[in-house]
């Protein structure tokens, strides 16, 4: 069977910057990967051409071997890719249920002519957190009020409403405490136990060791290494990232 996603000889080029060079990726099904690399090597450029808000130079994207072109952001949804940005993008003045449905009435098939059905966007918000474990005291509570760890769990609960074949998360411990960041890690546990394929990028190399199945790691847009969860040391992380296991040419060895 084809990979749910596969990417083959991706580029982009901003002007003269080769933001991303020839980067192949495969995700599946249940599968967590993450995409890490130091700052410049091309993590968000490659998230943005997923998330179908910039489009490539070259390369192939496939979907279940279909090849797609992602114009817009509402496209790369339309196809089950759902992006969460690292600020979120939740309004922090709604609630969870409103954040939830948000801009995706139609999409999620909730809308009925001109009035939203709150009972029905209610029962669905509730049996979406409760599939990922995310607890509110109340549906009500404006989300600007929540904790970090509650803010990152609507904002992939909301990814779940269009039921994604994949979730892309742009660095989702990265403002969180400790439990927080137990908890964030716990959620994307069970989005893969649902079977969502999964792409985190991270700089924290912890984060990484702990919930990716496979490691890809990007270095001035090449990517130049991969691991499998269990057969690799957090030097050999740093060293690719890094390109410290490189001797560079006339340097010492
Ligand atoms: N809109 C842009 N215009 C010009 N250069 C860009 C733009 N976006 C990214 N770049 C460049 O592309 C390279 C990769 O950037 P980026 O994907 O943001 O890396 P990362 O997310 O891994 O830090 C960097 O050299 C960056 O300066
Ligand atoms: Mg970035």
């Amino acid at each position: 069977m084809a990979d749910l996603v596969s990417i083959s000889g991706l580029s982009k080029f901003y002007g003269g910057v080769r933001a991303l060079s020839d980067v192949n990726l495969t995700l599946n099904r249940g599968e967590v990967v993450a995409l890490v690399g130091d700052n410049g090597a091309g993590k968000s450029t490659l998230v943005k051409l997923l998330a179908g808000t910039e489009r490539a130079d070259g390369g192939d994207i496939r979907i279940e071997g279909q090849l797609v072109t992602m114009e817009s952001s509402r496209s790369a949804v339309a196809r089950g890719i759902h992006t969460v940005y690292q600020d979120l993008s939740l309004c922090d003045n709604l609630d969870a249920v409103r954040n939830l449905f948000l801009g995706q009435e139609e999409i999620s098939g909730i809308w009925s002519g001109r009035r939203l059905r709150r009972a029905e966007m209610e029962a669905e918000t509730q049996r979406i957190l409760a599939s990922l474990a995310v607890k509110l005291r109340s549906l009500n509570t404006p989300v600007g009020r929540l904790s970090g760890g509650q803010r990152q769990g609507i904002a992939i609960c909301r990814a779940l409403v269009t039921n994604p074949k994949m979730v892309l998360l742009d660095e989702p411990t990265a403002a969180l405490g400790v439990s927080q960041r137990a908890e964030v890690l716990a959620l994307v546990r069970r989005l893969k136990d649902q079977n969502c394929g999964v792409l985190v990028i991270s700089h924290d190399l912890r984060d990484v060791q702990e919930v990716a199945d496979r490691v890809v790691v990007l270095r001035l847009g090449e990517k130049v290494a991969e691991f499998n969860s269990g057969e690799y040391s957090s030097q050999d992380l740093v060293a690719a990232i890094t390109g410290a296991h490189e001797t560079p040419a006339g340097g010492f060895a």
